[in-house]
């Protein structure tokens, strides 16, 4: 029997500040402005793309004792930004990231209600669990929670969001004008919920959503993160974009779905994914080698190798050899670096980490900063219009996701020529839609509605 032929998803991450993100480019602009929200999304869905994704950040991090400059101006309230998106937009999905770890359930469940009735049923929760307890500093005694209750507290905050959701059935409005009735039940939206974490009861005051609740993603990569996507969510937002590596964590999460009673077609798996688009691949691999050096300015290639070497590098000259002494092993979490991903990624086994990148750089002949451009942040995607549209529908027919979240490197006008070039190369393919096929974001996704009660 012959595999049938997917249908590629596309969506647009807004970039905030990250380490992708080349603010030195001309052509960047503000992060925050809302032109460039509605710049960026209106390209998304001249596009047609499935939606618009946001991450979040809610503490600027810090290196050395200072705050990284570039996260100021980086990410600003997800609620806001997407509901002044929905307005400017009619088909796109406006996808936000939301912690369960410094939340409240009637809080999130009310906004998202009211984002899904704003935008007409284009709402999506990223359900994260978040990062560490510096960034929590901000919210919580403590800052945070270890692992498995963080993993708790999702599962039933979710499980809560769901009972508010469902509340309500959706016809006890009747507004009818002649008898003067407006209610058709005298207390709708009524709910009680008890467990270890929350203990609530009264009233939801938002009435069924016209997706009856928002699209569940979720981004943990531990084993608890997956089983909790498996479990409870509709899509995963996911770093595994390479070929082999993304089909191991396909088979991996879509093997999970069956003890959950939920089949293959119940999980999208989208990677976050970068590209460099050329007339040619060989332009393309020039402009690209360039964005990297752009990424990797010598300043970022110092703070890159403090966070592996875990002290203080100030004044070292990133176009020379890597430092020649080992790195500082500590068992206190972020010594030189807080609240960044790359310092907990490199601080795993910090000593074979720097002996690799010196196997690397010895092979290679590269300075420090060489190395850095190197080993982080490679971009997915390299290519003419043509080389990206044939190896973004080789990823998604050979199982290795179901499409991708793709991230400019330049905010606003970094989708443009994708969307221009490679878009159009896609539908002629027959893999992706000229057309919106439905009205809310379930529907483009092709994830059949929730029943009511369920899950
Ligand atoms: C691809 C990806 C994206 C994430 N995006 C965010 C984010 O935007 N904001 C956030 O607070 N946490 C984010 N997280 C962190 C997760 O919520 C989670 O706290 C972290 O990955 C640790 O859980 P894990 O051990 O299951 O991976 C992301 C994680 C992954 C893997």
């Amino acid at each position: 029997m012959t595999k049938p032929i997917k249908q590629v998803h596309l969506a647009a991450h807004f970039p905030g500040v990250n380490n992708t993100t080349v603010w030195s480019d001309p052509a960047g602009g503000s992060h925050i402005a809302f032109e460039s929200f509605e710049h960026f999304a209106r390209t998304a869905e001249r596009g047609k793309f499935d939606f618009l994704f946001l991450a979040e950040g809610l503490r600027l991090r810090e290196q050395g004792g200072k705050i990284y400059d570039l996260d100021v101006v980086g990410r600003p309230d997800t609620f806001t930004v997407l509901a002044a998106i929905a307005a400017v937009t009619e088909h796109l999905g406006v996808t936000g990231t939301i912690n369960s770890t410094f939340n409240e359930p009637y809080e999130v469940a009310r906004q998202f209600a009211s984002l899904d009735w704003l935008s007409d049923g284009r709402a999506a929760w990223n359900v994260v669990t978040s990062w560490d307890a510096f960034t929590g500093e901000n919210f919580r005694r403590g800052g945070y929670l270890p692992q498995d209750q963080r993993y708790e507290r999702a599962r039933t905050f979710l499980q809560t969001a769901i009972e508010l959701w469902d509340s309500w059935r959706g016809d006890e409005i009747v507004a009818d004008q002649e008898t003067g009735r407006f209610l058709s039940t005298p207390a709708p939206g009524s709910f009680a919920h008890r467990d270890a974490h929350f203990d609530i009861a009264g009233q939801f005051d938002v009435p069924r959503s016209p997706q009856g609740r928002p699209v569940i993603f979720q981004a943990g990569d531990s084993d608890e993160g997956r089983d909790f996507a498996a479990a409870q969510a509709d899509a995963i937002f996911t770093g595994h974009s390479q070929l082999e590596d993304g089909q191991a964590f396909y088979t991996d999460v879509k093997n999970r779905l069956a003890k959950y009673g939920r089949t293959r077609d119940q999980l999208l798996i989208l990677p976050a994914a970068t590209f460099v688009l050329g007339d040619t691949d060989a332009e393309a691999a020039e402009i690209a080698h360039e964005v990297r050096l752009a990424q990797v300015s010598p300043a970022t290639a110092v703070a890159f190798l403090e966070q592996l070497w875990n002290t203080d590098l100030s004044g070292f000259d990133p176009d020379g050899p890597l430092p020649s002494f080992d790195p500082v092993v500590s068992d206190v979490d972020g010594l030189i670096s807080k609240g960044r991903a790359s310092a907990r990624h490199f601080a795993k086994d910090p000593i074979g980490l720097a002996n690799q990148w010196r196997e690397i750089a010895a092979a290679k002949n590269l300075s420090a900063r060489e190395v850095i451009v190197e080993v982080t942040g490679r971009q997915s995607f390299i290519g003419s219009a043509d080389t990206i549209a044939t190896a973004i529908n080789h990823h998604v027919q050979e199982d290795a996701s179901d499409g991708f979240i793709l991230v400019p490197h330049i905010t606003p006008a970094g989708l443009d020529p994708f969307v221009d070039t490679v878009v159009p190369l896609l539908q002629e393919r027959g893999v992706f839609r000229t057309e919106y096929e439905g009205r809310t974001l379930r529907e483009n996704l092709g994830l059949a509605a929730p029943v009511r009660g369920a899950r």
